[in-house]
């Protein structure tokens, strides 16, 4: 029997977590993130197909073939939230298509510097969850499996 695909993708510098800036994204290196997801995904029964790029055109390509698989996504888009609007208009191709996308934060951007309170994702997004660190990706998943 098959289980429901979910693309769980990972933007730019976030391959560093775990060292950069841990006072705000705490401890956890992001293979310990991709751990705790896989081990929830099986108890939700669901596959996950977790990556990270640095590079914008790649996470778009990588968004068009979830739409393509007809699969949902939870998304961390890192500084491309504040600013792309390719990875936006990327994102929208999903929920056009009827799936769903998370967008996920570890932090809570509306209470960091100003440039962060913007995010391009929020308005095509099906729904935005921020400031619980590694639990914001779990949260998601848990959304999704409902
Ligand atoms: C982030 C928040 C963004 O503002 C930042 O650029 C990141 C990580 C987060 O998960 O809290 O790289 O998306």
């Amino acid at each position: 029997m098959t289980t429901p695909l979910v693309y769980v993708l990972n933007g730019p510098n976030l391959s560093r977590l775990g060292s950069r800036e841990p006072e705000i994204y705490g401890s956890q290196t992001l293979d310990d993130v991709a751990g705790l997801l896989s081990e929830e995904a099986d108890l939700l029964g669901l596959t996950i197909d977790f990556r990270q790029t640095d590079d914008e055109a790649e996470l778009i390509g990588w968004i068009h073939e979830a739409v393509d698989a007809g699969a949902d996504v939870v998304v961390n888009p890192a500084a491309f939230t504040h600013y792309s609007y390719a990875v936006r208009d990327a994102c929208a191709l999903v929920t056009a298509a009827g799936a769903r996308l998370i967008e996920i934060h570890l932090s809570n951007p509306a209470a960091r510097e100003e440039f962060r309170h913007t995010s391009v994702i929020s308005g095509v997004a099906t729904g935005t969850i921020a400031g619980f660190g590694s639990l914001s990706y779990l949260l998601a998943l848990r959304a999704l499996a409902r």
